[in-house]
C-alpha cells in the first residue's frame, strides 16, 4: 500500500491502463504521471466498493459499468484548464479571416446572407467558445459601421467532459476567471450576479451551443462542416500519431477554404495536400482549400 492506503499498481497494470485511456480517450499518461492515476482510480474504487485495479480495470474494459461511471472518471483525468482570450494570436488570426472572408463573400454575393459556423474542439467549461462569440460579436460591429451588412454566426463547444459542459452551458464565471476580459467587453458581454460571479449575456449564450463528444469518434459523429475549427490545448496531451489522425478528421469537417487553428505543439510535422499553412509564426494555422 502506499501513503495514502492505495494498492500499489505494478508495471504491467500501469501500461494496461495507458493503453486503455489512449484507446478511448486519446490521453496519453507518461509513467511520471502514475501517482495521479492512481489517485483518480483509487477516489473511484473506493466510490464504487472496488478493491483492486484488475476488477475496475476488467469491468470497464469489458463496458460491464456504465457510460456515466466511466465519463467520470475521464473526466478526474483529463486537463480541464482553460481562461477567456487565453491564445490571442490564435484569435487573431480568427477575427481577421472572419472579416476579410466576409467582406469578400458581400462583395461577390451582396443578396445573400452569410454564415459563419465556429467549432471549439475540447472547449472545457466555456471560456473559449464564449471568448470566440464575443469577438464574432464586435466584428459584427464594426462590419456595421464600415458596410452596413453583417454575418450569422454561431459557436459549438464540443468536450468529451459532461461537468465541464454543464458549467459551459450556464455560462457563470467567478470574477477572478474574468482577469484577461478587458473591461469594456466585460461591461458590455456579462450581467454581474452576487458573490463575484458573472454571467454571459444572452446575446451571446443564444449564439453557442455545447455538445459533448469524443473526438476520436468524429468519423461516426458531428457531420457538420465549419468554417473555422479552433483546437487549442486538447491534443498536447496526445501521442504525436493519435494528434496526427486526430487533425486529419478535423480537416475533413473543414469547408472550403475554411480556417484549422491549432494551438502550437498541439501537433508537427503536419502536412495535408488540402490544406495550406497559414503565414504566421504566432499561431499554427491553415486554410483548406477552396475550389468551389
Ligand atoms: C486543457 S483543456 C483546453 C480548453 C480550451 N481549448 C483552452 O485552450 O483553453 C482540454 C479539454 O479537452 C477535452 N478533451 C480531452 N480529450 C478529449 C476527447 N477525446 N474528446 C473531446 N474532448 C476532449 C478535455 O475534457 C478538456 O476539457
Amino acid at each position: 500500500m502506499t501513503a495514502f492506503n492505495m494498492p500499489d499498481m505494478d508495471s504491467e497494470q500501469f501500461v494496461l491502463w495507458q493503453a486503455l485511456l489512449e484507446k478511448r480517450t486519446g490521453l496519453w499518461l507518461p509513467e511520471s504521471r502514475k501517482a495521479f492515476l492512481i489517485a483518480a482510480l483509487s477516489r473511484h474504487m473506493r466510490d464504487k466498493e472496488i478493491s483492486d485495479y484488475n476488477e475496475l480495470y476488467t469491468k470497464l474494459a469489458s463496458g460491464a459499468v456504465s457510460v456515466l461511471d466511466w465519463a467520470s472518471l475521464v473526466d478526474s483525468l483529463t486537463v480541464h484548464e482553460t481562461c477567456f482570450y487565453r491564445e490571442t494570436p490564435s484569435l487573431k488570426v480568427v477575427t481577421s479571416y472572419c472579416r476579410n472572408r466576409a467582406l469578400e463573400k458581400f462583395q461577390s454575393a451582396p443578396d445573400k446572407p452569410q454564415h459563419f459556423q465556429i467549432w471549439s474542439v475540447g472547449c472545457s467549461t466555456g471560456e473559449e467558445a464564449y471568448t470566440l462569440a464575443i469577438e464574432m460579436d464586435k466584428l459584427n460591429l464594426g462590419l456595421k459601421e464600415a458596410c452596413g451588412k453583417t454575418v450569422y454566426f454561431g459557436v459549438a463547444g464540443v468536450d468529451i467532459s459532461y461537468p465541464s459542459l454543464a458549467v459551459a452551458r450556464e455560462g457563470i464565471y467567478a470574477a477572478r476567471q474574468l482577469d484577461f476580459v478587458p473591461q469594456v467587453t466585460k461591461n458590455v458581454y456579462f450581467n454581474r450576479l452576487a458573490d463575484e460571479h458573472y454571467q454571459i449575456k444572452d446575446n451571446i449564450r443564444q449564439r453557442t451551443c455545447f455538445i459533448q463528444s469524443n473526438i476520436l469518434e468524429l468519423n461516426s459523429k458531428l457531420k457538420q462542416e465549419y468554417d473555422v475549427i479552433y483546437c487549442q490545448n486538447v491534443l498536447i496531451y496526445f501521442k504525436q500519431d493519435r494528434k496526427q489522425k486526430v487533425v486529419e478528421q478535423l480537416a475533413t469537417r473543414l469547408k472550403p477554404g475554411g480556417l484549422l487553428v491549432l494551438g502550437h505543439g498541439e501537433v508537427t510535422h503536419f502536412e495535408n495536400h488540402e490544406l495550406t499553412r497559414v503565414d504566421n509564426k504566432h499561431c499554427l494555422a491553415y486554410l483548406r482549400k477552396d475550389n468551389t
